[in-house]
């Protein structure tokens, strides 16, 4: 099984390349680590890649990469994807920063990368905007989560941390409590995705910027039930819905199975549940219709997450 330790990067097509690398630069506060014709990659300000743009006809999520441990060894990770009748390639598409990647496709079609060796893109870089810490989570509209969630599970070696309902599944590959979740859905596409900030204040400051701006929060501040974080939701140029928040439920000791009180759950101790579908919330307002217009083509959910 494959043991990823994090997510790395996310890969978009986008038809404006220059619109959205002043979205990530301006906004979210990454930095241009590199520019090509074609393709573009963000890093935030620690020198992490995070996001990497690739000029298309329309916007569309293609690939995700996850850091596997350093004494990996590829040809025994394809064997292992093999057994799972996967067929897996070494690549190199030089991207910055980042040595050979093991790919293949899951089972909805996104591309997963593996990857054991990545520099930082330089370090203590002067950012714009709200200047993000790392890439959290993405979470995808899938036609069955169950099935999803059981190919993360089997393959990717993923964890359930809790489930919305029998229609949103959150999973964890380190002590955080999703870093990957389907919510069911016609549209095969991303959800939205989203990137971790310092504390609350970091979140207010977000929330002013979003103001100065005029870039409608379209959810939130909210406290969530699954996961706790605090977040706000808004949307990039291409449409796509993006979420900022901080603390995260934490998955310290998998051995004990419940999360951190950090500060308070109601449930004592917060162990991996089922939510009852509705408004999951701990507190805040419910989404606005922008929000679920995500779901435009997605099967009618109750309101919630
Ligand atoms: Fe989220």
């Amino acid at each position: 099984m494959i043991k990823p330790r994090r997510i790395g990067h996310a890969v978009y097509e986008t038809p404006d390349l220059d619109r959205m690398i002043d979205y990530y630069t301006e906004v979210v506060g990454l930095v241009l680590a590199e520019r090509e014709k074609d393709r573009a990659f963000l890093a935030t300000q620690v020198g992490q890649l995070v996001i990497q743009l690739n000029k298309a006809a329309a916007e569309r999520g293609v690939m995700l990469s996850f850091e596997v441990a350093p004494n990996s060894d590829f040809k025994d990770l394809a064997r292992e994807l093999e057994k799972d009748g996967i067929k897996s390639e070494l690549r190199n598409d030089s991207i910055p920063g980042l040595g050979q990647v093991l790919t293949f496709k899951d089972n909805k079609g996104t591309t997963l990368a593996l990857f054991k060796e990545w520099n930082y893109l330089g370090k203590h870089l002067q950012h714009h905007g709200v200047g993000v810490y790392k890439l959290g989570h993405i979470a995808w509209v899938v036609d069955d989560p169950r099935k999803t969630a059981e190919f993360y599970g089997k393959v990717m070696g993923f964890k359930v941390s809790d489930w919305i309902g029998d229609f949103f599944v959150f999973m964890r590959c380190n002590t955080d409590h999703h870093t990957v979740n389907f919510i069911r859905g016609t549209a095969a596409k991303m959800h939205h995705m989203a990137f971790e900030l310092k504390d609350f204040i970091h979140l207010q400051n977000s929330c002013d910027l979003f103001g100065q701006k005029q870039i409608p929060i379209i959810w939130g501040p909210l406290r969530h039930g699954p996961g706790h974080n605090i977040a706000t939701y808004h949307r990039n140029p291409d449409d796509q819905v993006i979420e900022l928040f901080c603390e995260l439920d934490q998955m310290f000791d998998e051995e004990l199975g419940y999360f951190e009180p950090r500060p308070w759950h109601r449930d004592t101790p917060q162990r991996p549940k089922t939510w009852e579908a509705g408004n999951t919330s701990i507190w805040g307002p419910p989404p606005l219709p922008d929000f679920h217009r995500a779901r435009d083509a997605m099967q009618a959910q109750p309101a919630g997450h």
